[in-house]
């Protein structure tokens, strides 16, 4: 009886494992098996569950790169095809995932029309609407995140165009869509910063080269990089070793729109103690050249952190010592300068931020 009831819940054990998601692409994330012939007019996708995996709605199309749109050429960033979503059209996935586990979702998409373009990613009762207006890559594809918390064992993933363009032509590309666990990370007695070298973070895709953006998070409380918020308008950029230059470990972020985008942590502080709040600044080789400044904040203290970059890679260490006057204190950085990539012009790049650390100072030097 006994060894019935362990061997059952072994399997039990094994069997939500391998049902529960694991990390990279959604089945047929990548769009690469595509529907019948017959379930297609020219590129329109005729049926809900016409494309392998997903269920739309709305007018989707199913597009093959190289395709010709007008003037331009489509392209597609991994494998050759990818969907558009025209007006209020959207695609949806159901995943078995572990209930109370943070998730981060990575997409590909790109705007095709010259009019502002947003995307709504919803997993329920979450969503977050997140603004495709700003381009960040020069071939016109930007990868995003977004997190979320799973209330249940299974979510459905929902991408939804909620634009009313008057061309049905219009409406955001959309390819590669996968997902990571995320383990939100805590302060230890090294760090009281959550997450201060960012190697913890949203899914990067092997395959591309121009890093993930984390949104501004206007809408939603779980960040895709966890312990840090991204303020203001802008997003800042999620950068891997694979890809590009990082100071430290694997990953970090590039401050890629100026004082439009900023990135900070409240951290819990102890009144007239001294911290000092140490950080990497450098640049990405990524061919963003120029003098940069970084503004780092605590409370109302500030430093600025000048960086010549040669966009070659390379960083310069700084230390910002500050007494708190709060029990919480604001952590925060932000770029000063606007930077184009001086290889095509069109990219928006900037200052590298790794390694961040912010210790107590035991015994500061007082002048009596
Ligand atoms: C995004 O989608 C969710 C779920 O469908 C909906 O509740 C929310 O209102 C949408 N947001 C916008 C701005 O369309
Ligand atoms: C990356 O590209 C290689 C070769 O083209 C392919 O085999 C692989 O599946 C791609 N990886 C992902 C995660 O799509």
């Amino acid at each position: 009886m006994q060894a019935v009831t362990i061997l059952s819940v072994l399997l039990c054990a094994t069997c939500h494992i391998a049902f529960a998601f694991t990390d990279g692409l959604l089945r047929n994330g990548n769009f690469e098996i595509g529907p019948k012939p017959s379930d297609m007019k020219g590129t329109e996708v005729l049926r809900h569950d016409a494309i392998p995996e997903w269920e739309i709605s709305g007018f989707v199309e199913y597009i093959k790169s190289g395709q010709k749109q007008g003037d331009m050429l489509l392209v597609v960033p991994e494998g050759a095809f990818a969907v558009r979503l025209g007006n209020e059209a959207s695609i949806k996935q159901r995943v078995n995932v572990m209930k109370g586990m943070y998730y981060s979702i990575t997409f590909s998409a790109a705007r095709t029309c010259a009019q502002e373009e947003w995307l709504n990613v919803t997993v329920a009762p979450d969503s977050g609407v997140l603004p495709m207006q700003t381009l960040y890559s020069s071939n016109g594809w930007d990868s995003y995140a977004w997190a979320f918390q799973a209330d249940l064992e299974w979510i459905e993933i929902i991408i939804h165009n909620p634009g009313v363009e008057e061309d049905p032509a219009c409406g955001p590309l959309i390819d590669s869509i996968a997902m990571r666990a995320l383990y939100p990370p805590r302060p230890t007695n090294k760090n009281l910063l959550k997450n201060g070298d960012f190697e913890e973070g949203p899914y990067v895709f092997p395959n591309t080269s121009w890093g993930v953006l984390i949104p501004p998070n206007i809408e939603d409380d779980h960040s895709p990089l966890p312990g840090w918020m991204v303020e203001s308008l802008k997003a800042v950029k999620y950068i891997d070793s694979d890809h590009f230059s990082v100071p430290q470990g694997k990953r970090a972020v590039e401050l890629v729109a100026g004082k439009e985008s900023a990135i900070a942590q409240v951290v819990r502080t102890i009144i007239g103690k001294t911290y000092d709040l140490s950080f990497a600044v450098g640049d990405a080789s990524n061919s963003c050249e120029g003098s940069m400044i970084v503004e780092a904040f605590a409370g109302k203290d500030t430093i600025k952190i000048p960086y010549e970059s040669k966009g070659k890679g390379g960083y310069k260490r700084a230390v910002l010592r500050f007494v708190a006057v709060s029990t919480r204190t604001r952590i925060m950085f932000l770029s000063t300068f606007y930077t184009m990539r001086s290889d095509d012009f069109a990219s928006l790049c900037g200052p590298v931020l790794d390694d961040v650390k912010l210790l107590s100072v035991r015994k500061p030097r007082r002048l009596m």
